[in-house]
Protein backbone atom coordinates (compact mmCIF):
# COMPACT_ATOMS: atom_id res chain seq x y z
CA UNK A 1 0.00 0.00 0.00
CA UNK A 2 2.64 2.33 0.47
CA UNK A 3 4.47 1.70 -2.21
CA UNK A 4 1.64 2.33 -4.29
CA UNK A 5 1.23 5.87 -2.65
CA UNK A 6 5.16 6.45 -2.98
CA UNK A 7 4.33 5.99 -6.98
CA UNK A 8 1.58 8.05 -6.66
CA UNK A 9 3.12 10.84 -5.24
CA UNK A 10 6.24 10.32 -7.91
CA UNK A 11 4.19 10.78 -10.66
CA UNK A 12 2.20 13.76 -9.36
CA UNK A 13 5.85 15.39 -9.03
CA UNK A 14 7.29 14.50 -12.52
CA UNK A 15 4.17 15.52 -14.09
CA UNK A 16 4.89 18.49 -11.91
CA UNK A 17 8.74 18.75 -13.48
CA UNK A 18 10.81 17.19 -10.29
CA UNK A 19 13.11 14.83 -11.79
CA UNK A 20 14.13 11.87 -9.51
CA UNK A 21 17.96 11.41 -8.01
CA UNK A 22 19.57 8.98 -6.96
CA UNK A 23 21.36 10.57 -3.53
CA UNK A 24 19.24 12.53 -1.06
CA UNK A 25 21.84 14.94 -0.68
CA UNK A 26 21.43 15.88 -4.12
CA UNK A 27 17.50 16.48 -3.50
CA UNK A 28 15.75 19.59 -3.22
CA UNK A 29 12.57 18.05 -2.16
CA UNK A 30 12.79 14.57 0.38
CA UNK A 31 9.38 12.89 1.04
CA UNK A 32 9.65 10.10 3.50
CA UNK A 33 7.02 7.28 3.19
CA UNK A 34 6.03 5.73 6.73
CA UNK A 35 4.21 2.76 8.11
CA UNK A 36 2.89 2.75 11.89
CA UNK A 37 1.65 -0.71 11.73
CA UNK A 38 3.59 -1.94 14.09
CA UNK A 39 6.61 -0.21 16.38
CA UNK A 40 9.20 -1.66 14.40
CA UNK A 41 9.03 0.54 11.09
CA UNK A 42 7.69 3.52 13.26
CA UNK A 43 10.71 3.70 14.64
CA UNK A 44 12.65 3.44 11.22
CA UNK A 45 11.12 5.67 9.39
CA UNK A 46 11.69 8.24 12.40
CA UNK A 47 15.56 7.01 12.09
CA UNK A 48 15.44 7.76 8.75
CA UNK A 49 13.39 11.06 8.92
CA UNK A 50 17.16 11.65 12.04
CA UNK A 51 19.26 11.15 8.79
CA UNK A 52 17.28 13.56 6.64
CA UNK A 53 17.32 16.24 8.84
CA UNK A 54 20.96 15.82 9.20
CA UNK A 55 20.96 16.47 5.09
CA UNK A 56 18.82 19.93 5.56
CA UNK A 57 21.01 21.24 8.35
CA UNK A 58 23.31 21.19 5.49
CA UNK A 59 20.97 22.37 2.57
CA UNK A 60 18.24 25.06 4.31
CA UNK A 61 16.46 25.51 1.02
CA UNK A 62 15.55 21.74 1.01
CA UNK A 63 12.18 20.81 1.37
CA UNK A 64 11.69 17.67 3.96
CA UNK A 65 8.05 16.20 4.66
CA UNK A 66 6.76 13.30 6.48
CA UNK A 67 4.20 11.28 4.52
CA UNK A 68 1.62 8.22 5.13
CA UNK A 69 0.58 6.48 8.76
CA UNK A 70 3.29 8.04 11.22
CA UNK A 71 2.57 11.44 10.30
CA UNK A 72 -1.20 10.80 10.50
CA UNK A 73 -0.42 10.30 13.94
CA UNK A 74 1.46 12.55 15.02
CA UNK A 75 -0.26 15.54 12.94
CA UNK A 76 1.16 19.05 14.16
CA UNK A 77 3.19 17.42 16.80
CA UNK A 78 5.87 15.95 14.58
CA UNK A 79 6.36 20.12 13.45
CA UNK A 80 7.04 21.13 17.25
CA UNK A 81 8.90 18.09 18.01
CA UNK A 82 10.94 18.14 14.32
CA UNK A 83 11.20 21.91 13.28
CA UNK A 84 13.29 20.77 10.28
CA UNK A 85 10.51 19.56 8.97
CA UNK A 86 8.27 21.18 6.42
CA UNK A 87 5.55 19.04 5.66
CA UNK A 88 3.36 17.07 7.64
CA UNK A 89 0.70 14.69 5.22
CA UNK A 90 -1.42 11.75 5.73
CA UNK A 91 -2.38 8.98 3.72
CA UNK A 92 -5.81 10.20 2.56
CA UNK A 93 -3.98 13.65 1.25
CA UNK A 94 -1.50 12.05 -1.37
CA UNK A 95 -3.15 13.19 -3.92
CA UNK A 96 -2.76 16.84 -2.67
CA UNK A 97 0.91 17.02 -2.74
CA UNK A 98 0.84 19.79 -5.25
CA UNK A 99 -1.14 21.82 -3.52
CA UNK A 100 0.88 21.61 -0.39
CA UNK A 101 4.57 22.07 -1.97
CA UNK A 102 2.82 25.11 -3.53
CA UNK A 103 1.40 26.15 -0.40
CA UNK A 104 4.95 26.06 1.39
CA UNK A 105 6.83 27.21 -1.74
CA UNK A 106 4.38 30.69 -2.06
CA UNK A 107 3.61 31.22 1.21
CA UNK A 108 6.68 30.05 2.94
CA UNK A 109 4.53 28.44 5.16
CA UNK A 110 4.62 24.66 7.28
CA UNK A 111 1.81 22.56 5.24
CA UNK A 112 0.21 19.56 8.11
CA UNK A 113 -2.40 17.70 5.69
CA UNK A 114 -3.83 15.30 7.60
CA UNK A 115 -7.75 15.10 6.72
CA UNK A 116 -9.00 11.97 6.89
CA UNK A 117 -12.04 12.93 4.64
CA UNK A 118 -10.78 13.16 1.62
CA UNK A 119 -11.54 10.71 -1.07
CA UNK A 120 -8.90 8.36 -2.29
CA UNK A 121 -6.91 9.57 -4.36
CA UNK A 122 -6.32 8.52 -8.54
CA UNK A 123 -2.84 8.47 -9.39
CA UNK A 124 -2.49 11.02 -12.30
CA UNK A 125 -1.08 8.82 -15.55
CA UNK A 126 2.40 9.68 -16.29
CA UNK A 127 3.82 8.19 -19.38
CA UNK A 128 6.61 6.08 -19.41
CA UNK A 129 6.60 5.85 -15.35
CA UNK A 130 6.02 1.95 -15.49
CA UNK A 131 8.33 1.23 -18.16
CA UNK A 132 10.49 -1.96 -17.57
CA UNK A 133 8.10 -2.57 -14.79
CA UNK A 134 6.13 -6.02 -15.14
CA UNK A 135 4.53 -6.23 -11.40
CA UNK A 136 1.83 -3.15 -10.21
CA UNK A 137 -0.35 -2.80 -7.35
CA UNK A 138 -3.73 -0.70 -7.81
CA UNK A 139 -5.63 0.25 -4.76
CA UNK A 140 -9.09 -0.19 -4.77
CA UNK A 141 -10.49 1.13 -1.63
CA UNK A 142 -8.64 2.72 1.52
CA UNK A 143 -8.90 2.45 5.30
CA UNK A 144 -10.80 -0.01 7.46
CA UNK A 145 -13.80 -0.21 9.70
CA UNK A 146 -12.64 -2.83 11.59
CA UNK A 147 -10.91 -1.83 14.11
CA UNK A 148 -9.39 -5.08 15.30
CA UNK A 149 -8.19 -4.17 18.67
CA UNK A 150 -4.73 -4.13 18.39
CA UNK A 151 -4.84 -1.83 14.98
CA UNK A 152 -4.05 1.41 14.24
CA UNK A 153 -5.09 1.36 10.31
CA UNK A 154 -8.69 2.31 11.09
CA UNK A 155 -6.93 5.65 12.95
CA UNK A 156 -4.32 6.55 10.74
CA UNK A 157 -6.15 5.36 6.91
CA UNK A 158 -9.27 6.40 7.83
CA UNK A 159 -12.78 4.70 7.41
CA UNK A 160 -13.50 2.34 4.56
CA UNK A 161 -14.24 3.61 1.21
CA UNK A 162 -13.71 2.16 -2.58
CA UNK A 163 -13.04 3.36 -5.20
CA UNK A 164 -15.13 3.23 -8.41
CA UNK A 165 -14.51 0.25 -10.57
CA UNK A 166 -14.13 2.57 -13.35
CA UNK A 167 -11.46 4.35 -12.54
CA UNK A 168 -9.51 1.14 -11.24
CA UNK A 169 -10.37 -0.84 -14.69
CA UNK A 170 -8.57 2.38 -16.38
CA UNK A 171 -5.88 2.35 -13.98
CA UNK A 172 -5.29 -1.43 -15.06
CA UNK A 173 -5.83 -0.80 -18.98
CA UNK A 174 -2.86 2.20 -18.35
CA UNK A 175 -0.67 -0.80 -16.22
CA UNK A 176 -1.07 -3.14 -18.85
CA UNK A 177 -0.84 -0.17 -21.85
CA UNK A 178 3.05 0.56 -20.45
CA UNK A 179 4.33 -2.86 -20.15
CA UNK A 180 2.52 -4.29 -16.90
CA UNK A 181 1.48 -7.76 -16.76
CA UNK A 182 1.19 -8.82 -13.23
CA UNK A 183 -1.66 -6.65 -11.05
CA UNK A 184 -2.52 -7.13 -7.44
CA UNK A 185 -5.32 -5.20 -6.09
CA UNK A 186 -4.69 -3.78 -3.06
CA UNK A 187 -6.92 -2.73 0.10
CA UNK A 188 -6.76 -3.17 3.54
CA UNK A 189 -9.24 -5.17 3.37
CA UNK A 190 -10.03 -6.06 0.10
CA UNK A 191 -12.10 -8.44 -0.07
CA UNK A 192 -15.13 -5.97 0.98
CA UNK A 193 -14.92 -3.75 -1.55
CA UNK A 194 -17.93 -2.29 -2.22
CA UNK A 195 -19.37 0.80 -5.22
CA UNK A 196 -22.67 1.97 -5.04
CA UNK A 197 -23.04 3.78 -7.89
CA UNK A 198 -25.93 6.14 -8.89
CA UNK A 199 -29.37 4.05 -10.51
CA UNK A 200 -29.17 1.28 -7.98
CA UNK A 201 -25.44 -0.01 -10.11
CA UNK A 202 -23.68 -2.54 -7.09
CA UNK A 203 -20.50 -3.86 -7.62
CA UNK A 204 -18.50 -5.95 -5.18
CA UNK A 205 -15.30 -7.52 -5.11
CA UNK A 206 -15.29 -10.62 -7.24
CA UNK A 207 -17.39 -8.65 -9.91
CA UNK A 208 -14.49 -6.00 -10.08
CA UNK A 209 -12.02 -9.29 -10.26
CA UNK A 210 -14.03 -10.25 -13.19
CA UNK A 211 -13.87 -7.46 -15.18
CA UNK A 212 -10.32 -6.64 -14.71
CA UNK A 213 -9.56 -10.49 -15.71
CA UNK A 214 -10.92 -9.47 -18.81
CA UNK A 215 -8.08 -7.12 -19.58
CA UNK A 216 -5.95 -8.48 -22.60
CA UNK A 217 -1.91 -8.85 -22.14
CA UNK A 218 -2.72 -9.03 -18.16
CA UNK A 219 -1.44 -12.22 -17.49
CA UNK A 220 -1.67 -12.46 -13.55
CA UNK A 221 -3.78 -11.14 -11.45
CA UNK A 222 -3.77 -11.22 -7.55
CA UNK A 223 -5.08 -9.13 -4.43
CA UNK A 224 -4.29 -7.93 -0.95
CA UNK A 225 -5.71 -8.45 1.88
CA UNK A 226 -8.22 -10.77 2.18
CA UNK A 227 -9.64 -10.55 5.52
CA UNK A 228 -11.08 -14.41 6.92
CA UNK A 229 -14.55 -13.39 7.60
CA UNK A 230 -15.40 -11.54 4.38
CA UNK A 231 -14.29 -14.17 2.22
CA UNK A 232 -17.32 -15.58 0.21
CA UNK A 233 -17.97 -18.41 -1.79
CA UNK A 234 -18.32 -16.71 -4.79
CA UNK A 235 -14.68 -14.91 -4.05
CA UNK A 236 -13.60 -18.73 -3.45
CA UNK A 237 -15.37 -19.90 -6.91
CA UNK A 238 -13.09 -17.03 -8.71
CA UNK A 239 -10.21 -19.11 -8.32
CA UNK A 240 -11.58 -21.61 -10.33
CA UNK A 241 -13.37 -18.99 -12.83
CA UNK A 242 -11.07 -16.11 -13.88
CA UNK A 243 -7.80 -17.31 -15.92
CA UNK A 244 -5.49 -14.82 -14.77
CA UNK A 245 -6.44 -14.93 -11.10
CA UNK A 246 -2.88 -16.55 -9.78
CA UNK A 247 -3.38 -19.62 -7.60
CA UNK A 248 -2.55 -17.59 -4.83
CA UNK A 249 -3.98 -16.00 -1.34
CA UNK A 250 -2.82 -13.86 1.40
CA UNK A 251 -4.90 -14.83 4.06
CA UNK A 252 -3.81 -13.50 7.52
CA UNK A 253 -5.13 -15.47 10.78
CA UNK A 254 -3.31 -13.54 13.19
CA UNK A 255 -3.51 -16.35 16.43
CA UNK A 256 -4.61 -19.93 16.14
CA UNK A 257 -6.43 -19.52 19.61
CA UNK A 258 -10.12 -18.73 19.61
CA UNK A 259 -9.63 -16.81 22.91
CA UNK A 260 -7.08 -14.77 21.73
CA UNK A 261 -9.07 -14.12 18.72
CA UNK A 262 -12.47 -13.26 20.19
CA UNK A 263 -10.27 -10.27 22.45
CA UNK A 264 -8.58 -9.05 18.80
CA UNK A 265 -12.23 -8.68 17.43
CA UNK A 266 -11.73 -10.87 14.47
CA UNK A 267 -14.69 -12.47 13.99
CA UNK A 268 -14.07 -15.85 13.25
CA UNK A 269 -12.91 -18.61 15.13
CA UNK A 270 -10.01 -21.16 13.96
CA UNK A 271 -12.52 -23.67 12.87
CA UNK A 272 -14.09 -21.21 10.55
CA UNK A 273 -10.31 -20.40 9.24
CA UNK A 274 -9.62 -24.06 9.15
CA UNK A 275 -12.80 -24.32 7.06
CA UNK A 276 -12.30 -22.07 4.72
CA UNK A 277 -8.39 -23.16 3.84
CA UNK A 278 -10.37 -26.12 2.97
CA UNK A 279 -12.45 -24.74 0.81
CA UNK A 280 -9.75 -23.07 -0.83
CA UNK A 281 -8.03 -25.78 -1.09
CA UNK A 282 -11.22 -27.91 -2.88
CA UNK A 283 -11.67 -25.22 -5.59
CA UNK A 284 -7.61 -24.82 -6.49
CA UNK A 285 -5.88 -27.72 -5.20
CA UNK A 286 -2.44 -26.19 -5.93
CA UNK A 287 -3.30 -22.54 -4.44
CA UNK A 288 -0.48 -21.00 -2.28
CA UNK A 289 -1.44 -19.79 1.33
CA UNK A 290 0.57 -16.72 3.26
CA UNK A 291 -0.19 -15.55 5.96
CA UNK A 292 -0.01 -13.20 8.91
CA UNK A 293 0.59 -14.34 12.45
CA UNK A 294 1.63 -12.52 15.89
CA UNK A 295 2.84 -13.75 19.16
CA UNK A 296 2.30 -11.75 22.54
CA UNK A 297 -0.97 -10.73 22.13
CA UNK A 298 -1.88 -9.13 25.66
CA UNK A 299 -3.43 -12.29 27.65
CA UNK A 300 -1.22 -14.90 25.16
CA UNK A 301 -0.99 -18.14 27.46
CA UNK A 302 1.43 -20.96 26.74
CA UNK A 303 -1.68 -22.58 25.84
CA UNK A 304 -3.06 -19.83 22.99
CA UNK A 305 0.47 -20.31 22.08
CA UNK A 306 0.31 -23.61 21.33
CA UNK A 307 -2.65 -23.14 19.62
CA UNK A 308 -1.14 -20.60 16.98
CA UNK A 309 1.76 -23.46 16.56
CA UNK A 310 -0.60 -26.25 15.83
CA UNK A 311 -2.47 -24.10 13.24
CA UNK A 312 0.71 -23.25 11.69
CA UNK A 313 1.49 -27.30 11.11
CA UNK A 314 -2.16 -27.84 10.08
CA UNK A 315 -2.14 -25.63 7.41
CA UNK A 316 1.43 -25.45 6.51
CA UNK A 317 1.46 -22.03 4.70
CA UNK A 318 3.77 -21.33 1.47
CA UNK A 319 5.25 -18.16 3.77
CA UNK A 320 4.22 -17.07 6.60
CA UNK A 321 5.01 -13.09 8.78
CA UNK A 322 5.06 -13.34 12.27
CA UNK A 323 5.28 -10.58 14.33
CA UNK A 324 5.71 -9.54 18.07
CA UNK A 325 2.83 -7.57 19.37
CA UNK A 326 3.76 -4.09 20.05
CA UNK A 327 1.21 -1.57 21.90
CA UNK A 328 0.04 1.11 19.22
CA UNK A 329 -1.43 4.25 20.65
CA UNK A 330 -5.36 4.67 20.83
CA UNK A 331 -6.16 1.37 19.92
CA UNK A 332 -8.13 -1.64 22.73
CA UNK A 333 -5.40 -3.84 22.55
CA UNK A 334 -3.20 -1.10 24.29
CA UNK A 335 -5.09 -1.14 27.38
CA UNK A 336 -5.49 -4.57 27.94
CA UNK A 337 -3.76 -6.54 30.74
CA UNK A 338 -1.43 -8.42 30.95
CA UNK A 339 1.21 -7.58 28.86
CA UNK A 340 3.13 -10.58 27.70
CA UNK A 341 7.07 -9.51 28.36
CA UNK A 342 9.47 -8.67 25.70
CA UNK A 343 11.99 -12.06 26.48
CA UNK A 344 8.91 -14.10 26.36
CA UNK A 345 7.92 -12.73 22.92
CA UNK A 346 10.88 -13.43 21.29
CA UNK A 347 10.86 -16.84 22.18
CA UNK A 348 7.63 -17.32 21.03
CA UNK A 349 8.56 -16.03 18.01
CA UNK A 350 11.58 -17.75 17.51
CA UNK A 351 9.86 -21.11 17.78
CA UNK A 352 7.62 -20.26 15.73
CA UNK A 353 9.28 -18.85 12.99
CA UNK A 354 11.82 -21.99 13.38
CA UNK A 355 8.99 -24.43 12.42
CA UNK A 356 7.52 -22.72 9.51
CA UNK A 357 11.34 -22.31 8.07
CA UNK A 358 11.08 -26.32 7.91
CA UNK A 359 7.33 -26.04 6.20
CA UNK A 360 8.48 -23.39 3.88
CA UNK A 361 11.53 -25.50 3.03
CA UNK A 362 9.63 -28.92 2.76
CA UNK A 363 7.30 -27.14 0.32
CA UNK A 364 10.15 -25.73 -1.83
CA UNK A 365 12.33 -29.21 -1.49
CA UNK A 366 8.73 -30.84 -3.37
CA UNK A 367 9.30 -28.46 -6.10
CA UNK A 368 12.57 -29.50 -7.44
CA UNK A 369 12.55 -31.29 -10.19
CA UNK A 370 9.30 -29.85 -11.56
CA UNK A 371 8.75 -27.02 -14.40
CA UNK A 372 6.99 -23.91 -13.18
CA UNK A 373 5.84 -21.08 -15.33
CA UNK A 374 7.84 -17.67 -14.13
CA UNK A 375 6.91 -13.88 -15.22
CA UNK A 376 10.66 -12.50 -16.04
CA UNK A 377 11.26 -9.59 -13.41
CA UNK A 378 14.95 -8.73 -14.35
CA UNK A 379 18.32 -9.94 -13.18
CA UNK A 380 19.04 -11.36 -9.89
CA UNK A 381 19.91 -9.84 -6.86
CA UNK A 382 23.91 -11.64 -7.52
CA UNK A 383 23.66 -10.35 -11.23
CA UNK A 384 24.29 -13.57 -12.81
CA UNK A 385 21.46 -14.90 -13.04
CA UNK A 386 17.55 -13.82 -13.60
CA UNK A 387 14.87 -13.72 -11.23
CA UNK A 388 11.45 -13.44 -11.39
CA UNK A 389 7.82 -15.38 -9.44
CA UNK A 390 5.75 -18.16 -10.04
CA UNK A 391 1.74 -17.53 -10.23
CA UNK A 392 2.16 -18.69 -6.07
CA UNK A 393 4.06 -16.07 -5.11
CA UNK A 394 7.37 -17.36 -5.07
CA UNK A 395 10.80 -16.22 -6.36
CA UNK A 396 12.65 -18.32 -8.85
CA UNK A 397 16.18 -17.08 -9.80
CA UNK A 398 17.75 -19.26 -12.79
CA UNK A 399 19.93 -18.75 -15.63
CA UNK A 400 19.05 -18.41 -19.17
CA UNK A 401 20.73 -18.79 -22.03
CA UNK A 402 18.49 -15.38 -24.15
CA UNK A 403 17.12 -12.45 -21.98
CA UNK A 404 13.71 -13.69 -21.11
CA UNK A 405 13.18 -9.97 -18.95
CA UNK A 406 9.25 -9.36 -19.70
CA UNK A 407 8.83 -12.97 -21.04
CA UNK A 408 6.54 -15.90 -18.90
CA UNK A 409 8.74 -18.96 -19.69
CA UNK A 410 9.11 -22.54 -18.36
CA UNK A 411 11.79 -23.20 -15.94
CA UNK A 412 12.97 -26.05 -14.29
CA UNK A 413 13.55 -26.39 -10.70
CA UNK A 414 17.12 -28.07 -9.17
CA UNK A 415 17.28 -26.24 -5.72
CA UNK A 416 14.38 -25.21 -3.06
CA UNK A 417 15.65 -23.09 -0.61
CA UNK A 418 14.22 -21.42 2.09
CA UNK A 419 13.35 -17.56 0.10
CA UNK A 420 13.79 -18.46 -2.75
CA UNK A 421 13.77 -21.63 -6.11
CA UNK A 422 16.67 -22.18 -7.98
CA UNK A 423 16.42 -23.47 -11.62
CA UNK A 424 17.40 -22.98 -15.10
CA UNK A 425 15.61 -21.92 -17.87
CA UNK A 426 13.87 -24.29 -20.98
CA UNK A 427 13.88 -23.10 -24.45
CA UNK A 428 10.62 -22.45 -25.87
CA UNK A 429 9.10 -26.10 -25.90
N1 LIG B 1 1.51 -5.49 16.72
C1 LIG B 1 2.14 -6.45 15.97
N2 LIG B 1 1.73 -6.77 14.74
C2 LIG B 1 0.70 -6.09 14.22
N3 LIG B 1 0.11 -6.16 13.02
C3 LIG B 1 -0.88 -5.26 12.97
N4 LIG B 1 -0.95 -4.57 14.12
C4 LIG B 1 0.03 -5.07 14.92
C5 LIG B 1 0.48 -4.78 16.24
N5 LIG B 1 -0.11 -3.86 16.99
C6 LIG B 1 0.50 -7.14 12.00
C7 LIG B 1 -0.69 -8.04 11.61
C8 LIG B 1 -1.04 -7.50 10.25
C9 LIG B 1 0.30 -7.06 9.71
C10 LIG B 1 0.25 -6.10 8.58
O1 LIG B 1 0.92 -6.46 10.83
O2 LIG B 1 -0.23 -9.36 11.52
O3 LIG B 1 -1.67 -8.46 9.43
FE1 LIG C 1 -6.26 -3.61 10.85
FE2 LIG C 1 -8.13 -5.50 11.21
FE3 LIG C 1 -8.52 -3.55 9.40
FE4 LIG C 1 -6.68 -5.45 8.93
S1 LIG C 1 -8.90 -5.79 9.11
S2 LIG C 1 -6.44 -3.21 8.66
S3 LIG C 1 -5.89 -5.84 10.99
S4 LIG C 1 -8.38 -3.28 11.63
Amino acid sequence: MNEYDSDLLAQSLINDGFLPVKEPGDADLILINTCSVRAKPEQKALSLLGRMIDIKKRKPGLILGLVGCVAQQGGSGLIERFPELDLVMGPREVGRVRDCLAEIEERGKKVVAINLDESPPIPEPCRGYFTGRFTGYISIMEGCDNFCSYCIVPFVRGREVSKPPRSIIAEAELLVSEGVRDITLLGQNVNSYMWKGEGGEVWDFPMLLREVGRIKELWRLRFTTSHPKDLSKDLISCFDQIEALCPHIHLPFQAGSNSVLRRMRRGYTRERYLELISSLREVRPDIAISSDVMVGFPGETEYDFEMTLDLIKKVEFDALFSFKYSDRRGTLAEKMQPKVEEKEKSRRLATLQSIQRSITLQKNRNLEGKKVMVLVEGVSRRGSQYTGRTDTNKIVNFTCKYNPIGGLIKVKIKDGLLNSLRGECLMAE
